[in-house]
This record gives structure tokens, C-alpha cells and sequence, in this order.
């Protein structure tokens, strides 16, 4: 019997601080930092809890089937109440935002959403770095219309380059070709840097990573390798299909090899990795076994307005009360800030030893609620 996997509900109401009156104030904007003093830079948006792709890893056919309870259209931030957050986040440090899903591509008027937060500015005047996870299957057909709306770049998921395989892997149908046209379209139109991400499942799709490689070398796209990690419950995960980022880099470097550079920042994701020859360069995350936790600066908004502090949490906070409930932009940006504050994540760090978060009965969110 396939067992039911339902989004966490329950709400952890905003707690006041020890002598603080609920619903007043003490960092109503500005930078704020964690408990581990990490600031708040990202912020990830999940548009959608849909997906017109069945992963196996992200939303397996046997639980995500058509009688799974995907969110009613009123549970949704509307995107006026997304673009408000998001303007109150900014407040608070946050320089990039990533429009997730689902797939976000399904989310209506999605182009809307874009025109209004790319309007939006830092406390320093800068424009923000926005910026889209897509499976690409719809990108060929919205890529003018995303780069117009103010979109800066997008990342594209595609785990194979092999017809058959692709298909078996996104269990609906799709050919890479669509997705080859989506990122053929992102170029065209100039949403650069364009990224490719790629699941590596040992066993399923290892033996894509030299063609991917060959395939992206040379032409401008950093394609980028994704240790397949245990997010949510439903994707049966476990470490023996984990192919560590070390073993992807030593089968690329017997074919091309490779020179380590330098990140871009302190709280990117992946391992940069050049090609000697000047190809251009791959990206290796290894959330699995090489943890980036110590210098995490992201906070995930969900479709329906809870704010997650971690790709791996359970619980989340839910600011669309507070939205719904007439709560001031002072109010809602005092919240932010007192959740920011308290947060103390780090589940990759943790995973595995005894003070791992996470029991059987606390279910963490799954990959198509969140979005990555
Ligand atoms: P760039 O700004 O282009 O570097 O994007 P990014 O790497 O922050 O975002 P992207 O969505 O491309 O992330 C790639 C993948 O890395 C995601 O799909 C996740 O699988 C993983 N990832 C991103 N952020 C986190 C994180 O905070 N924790 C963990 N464990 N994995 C993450
Ligand atoms: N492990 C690693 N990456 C995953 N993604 C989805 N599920 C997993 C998982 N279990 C990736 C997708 C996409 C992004 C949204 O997250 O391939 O690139
Ligand atoms: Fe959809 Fe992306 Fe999940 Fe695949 S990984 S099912 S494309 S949300
Ligand atoms: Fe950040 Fe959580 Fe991912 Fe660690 S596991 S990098 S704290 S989202």
C-alpha cells in the first residue's frame, strides 16, 4: 500500500521573545543574523507545489499520483503577497531571489511576479539577481517573455542525455530535446549565466555525466552535479545510490582535466571546477559529503507562505497569517527577523549523527513543496 505523504501542516505560531509583548517589534528592518551568525542573502520562493514531471527522486509516480492533495488555489500566496515579503526580506539583506516549485513555469502569470520584484531595490539601491529553477520543458516557449519581465538568468534541471533514460528518469514522457530547446531558447534571449543541474543517482544515471560534460563543454552552460540527497520521505533515499562528488570529478578528470577555482562567494552551493583546455567550468554540490551548512544565508518561502529556515526542516512559520490578518509591514518584518534570529540549522552537517534532526514522525518537506 503506498503510503501518503502529506506537506507539514502544522504551524509554529510566532513566538515573542521572552519579555517582549506578541506583536511588538525590535528589528523591524536591516541586516539580521542567525545563531550561528550566518546573514540572511537568499531568499527561494516555491511558486507551485505541482510539477508536470514525476522524478523519480523528487515526486515519485506511486505518491504523487492523482489523488495526491496538492494545494487549492486560495492556500496560495497570491503573487501581490509574494512580491510583499519579498520587499520585506530585501529589507533584511536579501540580494537574490529564486523562483522554485514545483515547476515554477506552471505557476500563472508567473511573468507578472517577475516584473515586480525585479522593480525592487537593496537598501544600497542595487537591483536584485532573480533568478528561476525550471525543468525547462516550457522554456522555449516563455523564455522571451521571462527575460522581458526582468528575470536575470535561469538554472535548468535535465539528469541525462539519453532519450530513453531522460524519459524513464522524469517518469512523464518528456524527451530532452524539449528541455535542449528551453536552454537553446534561455541563450538566445540572453538569461545568462545559464546552469544545468544534474541529479546523480548511482546506478541510474552516472554513466550520463561524461556525455552531459561533453555535451555543455565549450558552449557557455556550467553544468553543474548534485549529490542525490534525502530531502522529504518519499523518495526512498539511501546512501548506497549516493555518488560522491569526488568519484563525478575523477571520471571527468580522466577525460579533461581540471584546475579547482575560486567561489564566487562564501554561501555558494557548488564546487567550482575549470577545464584546463578554457571550456568553461562545472560545479560539483555535495550537500552529502561535503556539507556547506557553515556558511548557509538562504530562507525558503513556500507556496503557501511559511517560512522554512532549511531545506530539511519540518516545521515551518506562517507568514500568510500574518499577511491575511492584517498584520503592518512592520509587524510582518519584525517576524522575519525574529525567526532569522533564532535559526540554528544545519541538518547536512548533522546528518547521520545523533544529533541529526528529525524523527520518523516528523516529516520533513519534500523537494516539489519547496523546491531545492
Ligand atoms: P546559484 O546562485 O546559481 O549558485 O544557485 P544555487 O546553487 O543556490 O541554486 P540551485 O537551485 O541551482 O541549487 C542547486 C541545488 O543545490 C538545489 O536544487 C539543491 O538540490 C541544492 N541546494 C541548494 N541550496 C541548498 C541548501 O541550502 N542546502 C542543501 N542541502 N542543498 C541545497
Ligand atoms: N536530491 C538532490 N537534488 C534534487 N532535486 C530534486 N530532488 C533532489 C534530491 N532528492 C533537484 C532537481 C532540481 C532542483 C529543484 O532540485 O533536480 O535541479
Ligand atoms: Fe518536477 Fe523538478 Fe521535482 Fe523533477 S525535480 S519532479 S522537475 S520539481
Ligand atoms: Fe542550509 Fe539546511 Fe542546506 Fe545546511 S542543510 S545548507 S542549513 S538548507
Amino acid at each position: 500500500m503506498t503510503r501518503r505523504i502529506i506537506p507539514v501542516t502544522d504551524v509554529r505560531s510566532l513566538p515573542p521573545e521572552p519579555g517582549q509583548a506578541a506583536g511588538t517589534v525590535r528589528a523591524p528592518s536591516g541586516a539580521v543574523f542567525d545563531a550561528l551568525a550566518r546573514p540572511l542573502r537568499d531568499l527561494r520562493i516555491s511558486v507551485t507545489d505541482r510539477c508536470n514531471f514525476r522524478c523519480v527522486y523528487c515526486m515519485p509516480r506511486a505518491v504523487f499520483d492523482k489523488d495526491y492533495p496538492f494545494l487549492p488555489h486560495a492556500a496560495l500566496l497570491s503573487l501581490e503577497e509574494i512580491e510583499r515579503l519579498a520587499r520585506l526580506f530585501v529589507a533584511h539583506g536579501v540580494t537574490k531571489i529564486r523562483l522554485t516549485g514545483g515547476e515554477p513555469l506552471l505557476r500563472k502569470n508567473i511573468e507578472f511576479l517577475i516584473e515586480r520584484l525585479a522593480a525592487l531595490r537593496t537598501p544600497e539601491g542595487q537591483a536584485l539577481d532573480i533568478t528561476l529553477t525550471t525543468n525547462g520543458s516550457l522554456l522555449a516557449r516563455k523564455a522571451r517573455a521571462l527575460r522581458d519581465a526582468g528575470l536575470t538568468r535561469v538554472t535548468v534541471s535535465l539528469d541525462a542525455l539519453d532519450d530513453a533514460l531522460f524519459r524513464r528518469m522524469n517518469d512523464a514522457d518528456f524527451a530532452v530535446a524539449d528541455v535542449l530547446d528551453g536552454i537553446a531558447a534561455a541563450h538566445a534571449v540572453g538569461l545568462a549565466p545559464i546552469k544545468v543541474n544534474m541529479v546523480v543517482k548511482r546506478g541510474t544515471n552516472d554513466g550520463e555525466i561524461v556525455p552531459l560534460a561533453r555535451h555543455f563543454r565549450g558552449t557557455g552552460v556550467t553544468l553543474r552535479f548534485i549529490e542525490y540527497m534525502d530531502v522529504g520521505t518519499s523518495n526512498g533515499w539511501n546512501m548506497a545510490e549516493v555518488l560522491p562528488s569526488a568519484e563525478v570529478v575523477a571520471r571527468l578528470a580522466e577525460h579533461w582535466p581540471l584546475v579547482p577555482l575560486e567561489p564566487h562567494n562564501a554561501a555558494e552551493t557548488a564546487q567550482r571546477w575549470g577545464y584546463a583546455d578554457g571550456a568553461g567550468e562545472i560545479g560539483a554540490i555535495s550537500s552529502v559529503t561535503r556539507a556547506f551548512c557553515g556558511d548557509c544565508t538562504r530562507a525558503r518561502l513556500s507556496t503557501e507562505g511559511k517560512l522554512y529556515l532549511c531545506l530539511f526542516a519540518s516545521v515551518g512559520y506562517d507568514l500568510r497569517a500574518l499577511l491575511r490578518n492584517g498584520a503592518t509591514d512592520t509587524a510582518i518584518s519584525g517576524a522575519i527577523a525574529q525567526v532569522w534570529e533564532g535559526r540554528a540549522d544545519r541538518y547536512s552537517q548533522l546528518r547521520g549523527s545523533a544529533q541529526a534532526p528529525g524523527s520518523a514522525e516528523e516529516r520533513r518537506i519534500e523537494m516539489s513543496y519547496i523546491g531545492g
